[in-house]
């Protein structure tokens, strides 16, 4: 069942009694914010991927410069579409940011070579369809729709 929660941190307990969350960004600050948020489950949790549907412009980017702000610090953040994979590191974690849009099947992962970033650091995939089969089963899922021009309703479901 969907619920709705407002996205003030002491209302976001992660998964409460329902299977998913579900959280409105009316702005790309608020999308971000809650990337912010995510993050802060990503360290408590010790969740080590996650993956983001959803088409093109609905904010899978703008989430993830939230959470790799919020993890790393840094806010040079850019979108691997072209790199495919754009690194972000400190000296306690790195963070990998994956674009799989242009890999079309599991042929291409293999000799991009993805299966050697697994257990590396945290995995942010963005269209991560080619890379299902290789993704990490306990991946936490962030599904982006758009709600208007400049909404968007995020779902986040356990693995
Ligand atoms: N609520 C919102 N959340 C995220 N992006 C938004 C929102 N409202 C407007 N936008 C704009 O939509 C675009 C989202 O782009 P991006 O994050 O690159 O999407 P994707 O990676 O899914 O293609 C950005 O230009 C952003 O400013
Ligand atoms: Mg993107």
């Amino acid at each position: 069942m969907e619920q709705k929660v407002k996205h003030s941190k002491k209302n976001l307990v992660i998964f409460p009694k329902s299977k998913e969350i579900c959280l409105m960004a009316k702005s790309s600050e608020e999308t971000e914010k809650i990337g912010e948020i995510i993050a802060g489950w990503i360290k408590k949790h010790n969740i080590n991927c996650l993956i983001f549907t959803g088409p093109f412009g609905s904010g899978k980017t703008t989430i993830i410069k939230g959470i790799i702000r919020k993890l790393t610090g840094k806010s040079n953040i850019t979108s691997p579409s072209f790199t495919i994979v754009n690194q972000y590191s400190t000296n306690k974690i790195s963070i990998f940011h994956f674009d799989f849009y242009r890999i079309k099947n599991q042929e291409e992962l293999e000799s991009f070579g993805f299966s050697e970033y697994i257990e590396k650091g945290i995995l942010l995939i963005e269209w991560p369809e080619a890379a299902i089969k290789k993704v990490p089963q306990n991946s936490l899922k962030i599904s982006m729709e758009f709600s208007g021009l400049k909404q968007r309703k995020i779902t986040i479901s356990p693995p």
